[in-house]
């Protein structure tokens, strides 16, 4: 396998993201650094592109699904919608710190090599935490960091960086994880084929109290089928943000060979 190097670090890539945000209305800066992040994870790994924008709308449709049903009324009601939503995609932006060799490996990982790959939880959480000195709105900043630490955590504690328990995991983070996880089954990625709708479901039900919160996963319950329907939507349509790509392209291959 062609062995490909980055050079990207943590200030690189920021200063690309805040590069081309910068000049973005306040209001709109959010939104700009999230169709930008959305982008360069698709140039830097073809799996992730797409994969922020359904989880945005699995995201949304849990969050939508649980104010319903009151369940964790109080925490969502507090949530600013128009910062939660372009907060989703930063959830894996530390991937872009991954050499391509390990996130398009066609197996399974070695020991050593998962280790590399969870590293990108930290690189996001240092990406936001810079972008913090450029004018966003803290709140957009608290979710997006909430993702980005929180995703790979799991409800009985096993998963990482921190191996936080219950509740011990931020809202964002347990939420994410459950649609995080069904965008990986259902989709096909490098070292696995895709998983049914219906077996997707299944292993995220058979998830309750291990992996995820039992409580959103009865409210993922009510919504199998709307997820499918993502899941299927968004499957095969152009990249979203195409018009960023050119600038992408330049400015990443000044980083990376
Ligand atoms: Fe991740
Ligand atoms: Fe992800």
């Amino acid at each position: 396998m062609r062995n490909v190097q980055c050079r990207l670090n943590g200030y690189e890539i920021i200063a690309i993201i805040i590069g081309n945000c910068y000049f973005a209305d306040m209001p709109d800066r959010q939104n700009t650094a999230a169709g930008l992040v959305t982008n360069f994870a698709e140039f830097w790994d073809h799996t992730t592109g797409w994969h922020v924008i359904r989880t945005q709308k699995y995201l949304q449709a849990l969050v939508e699904q649980l104010i319903k049903d009151g369940v964790y009324a109080d925490e969502l009601l507090s949530w600013n919608m128009d910062m939660i939503i372009p907060a989703v995609p930063f959830h894996d932006v530390g991937k872009i710190s991954i050499c391509q060799n390990i996130l398009k490996k066609p197996g399974k990982l070695t020991a050593a090599e998962f280790d590399i790959m969870k590293t990108h939880v930290q690189k996001g959480v240092e990406v936001i935490r810079i972008m913090g000195r450029y004018g966003y709105f803290s709140d957009f900043l608290d979710h997006a960091r909430a993702f980005a630490a929180a995703h790979h955590e799991k409800w009985d504690g096993s998963g990482y960086p921190s191996g936080l328990k219950g509740q011990e995991i931020p809202l964002e983070g347990r939420i994410m994880a459950v649609a995080d996880v069904y965008d990986a089954l259902i989709s096909e990625r490098p070292y696995k084929r895709a998983f049914s709708s219906e077996e997707s479901a299944r292993i995220i039900i058979e998830g309750a109290n291990k992996h995820f919160d039992p409580v959103l996963v009865d409210a993922f319950k009510k919504l199998t089928n709307k997820f499918a329907a993502i899941a299927n939507d968004y499957k095969a349509k152009p990249p979203p943000y195409q018009d960023m790509n050119a600038i992408l392209r330049q400015q990443l291959s000044a980083v990376c060979a």
